[in-house]
């Protein structure tokens, strides 16, 4: 880990850009240890020579471009948070850097928006202590899609009459498309005024030709192959298992607008366990083989085993990629809701209980044991532990609606 000032480096071939970069950001530099350098290769060997936190690179330069460079980052300091500045007109630069770009910003950049991308890249770190499990975040380009849901997304897409509303159902049936749609459009190279969290409201934003054009070119939409190992987890059970949660988390929430955030924190909310299984398939093979069966993964257990939990690393990824904070905060605290300080019903607390009951139903259905495994004691403070029963009654509804 960097101790004392983030490192921060930029990277531009002009060096009146990079001058204009320390001029616009001199007021940061009590924060921040700024390194200004002009061209990729010099960004590479400064990266070698010692740790950075944050790398922003310009898209066009001669030689190595930005996309390149960021590929090699990625490949080589995977722990190193993204940012590429592009131009509107670099669009095909812009998605060959889709897998590997955390954030996209658009040339000319406010200081202000830049300060503020890069800060809050840097706030996202403290929820990973570690560069190694920064590293296992940093490496991650896309998160698996079901084989069976990207065949239907290239279909439609291939389909020059197919409506909105038709992408918009198959994207939302996938976790990880669902995941990536949202870090394409909350990006500012499409130029959105706001934090879209309505898959729908995405989709539309994004346009099908556009989504035609990242589909076809970026690899981060691609299906997951059944030679990949996941330590042990299905990647089917893992999707329907958020797919209820979504669907139960919407449920539980008490407006809804409220309802759209919950959404997509249900649904997002054990991604973390995905990026294990991809970077990590051993540990994540250690952790199934301990798990009580239908149950998560034993929070002191992973700890031990992985130095964080899958809400934490999840929420890191999703953070990184620009999802709305509070989304991201659900995710990281889903098992421990009381950890953030609320006295309110509000997402983390409505994520834990859809997730529990959730698992109770899995259990049911295996003829298990099906206690809902919910911290009762932060329920009961919020005034909401008697409605329990209902809630598990909605959701056994929402559960034979999701295709298994
Ligand atoms: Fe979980
Ligand atoms: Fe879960």
């Amino acid at each position: 880990m960097t101790a004392g000032k983030k490192r921060i480096l930029f990277v531009d071939d002009e060096l009146g850009v990079l001058q204009g970069l320390e001029r616009m950001l001199f007021e940061m530099s009590d924060d921040w240890d700024m390194h200004f350098v002009d061209g990729a290769e010099r960004a590479l060997a400064e990266l070698s020579s010692r740790p950075f936190d944050v790398i922003v690179s310009d898209m066009r330069m001669p030689g190595m471009d930005g996309s390149t460079l960021l590929a090699h980052v990625h490949d080589e300091h995977p722990n190193v948070v993204r940012i590429i500045l592009t131009g509107h007109s670099e669009l095909e630069a812009t998605l060959r850097a889709m897998p590997v770009a955390h954030s996209f910003l658009t040339k000319p950049c406010k200081p202000a928006t830049l300060e503020e991308v890069v800060r809050r890249s840097l706030e996202l770190q403290s929820l990973l202590q570690s560069d190694s499990l920064r590293n296992l975040v940093g490496g991650v380009a896309g998160l698996p899609v079901r084989p069976q849901v990207y065949t239907q997304l290239t279909e439609a897409i291939a389909d020059p009459l197919i409506e909105m509303g038709a992408i918009a159902r198959i994207v939302s049936a996938d976790v990880a498309l669902s995941a990536k749609v949202l870090h394409l459009t909350n990006s500012a190279f499409f130029g959105a005024k706001r934090k879209f969290v309505s898959i729908e409201q995405a989709v539309s934003f994004i346009g099908i030709r556009m989504l035609r054009k990242v589909v076809l070119a970026a690899e981060v939409f691609s299906a997951f192959s059944p030679k990949q190992s996941l330590g042990g987890l299905s990647l089917d059970q893992e999707q329907r298992h958020g797919l209820v949660c979504a669907g139960v988390a919407r449920k539980l929430a008490p407006d809804p607008e409220t309802g759209e955030y919950a959404f997509l924190a249900g649904m997002l909310h054990d991604v973390g366990k995905l990026v294990l299984a991809m970077r990590a398939p051993q540990l994540t093979r250690k952790l199934t083989r301990q798990r009580v069966v239908g149950q998560s993964f034993p929070p002191e257990t992973e700890e031990e085993i992985t130095g964080t939990s899958h809400g934490r690393l999840g929420a890191y990824l999703l953070g990184l990629w620009g999802l709305e904070h509070l989304v991201v905060e659900a995710v990281a605290f889903h098992h421990h809701p009381g950890v953030v300080k609320s006295s309110k019903f509000d997402l983390p607390s409505i994520v834990h209980v859809a997730d529990a009951l959730v698992h109770a139903i899995e259990n049911e259905r295996a003829g298990r044991s099906a206690d809902v495994l919910v911290d009762r004691a932060h329920l009961e403070a919020l005034g909401m532990l008697d409605k329990l029963d209902d809630w598990h009654s909605s959701a056994r509804e929402l559960w034979e609606r999701e295709p298994g």
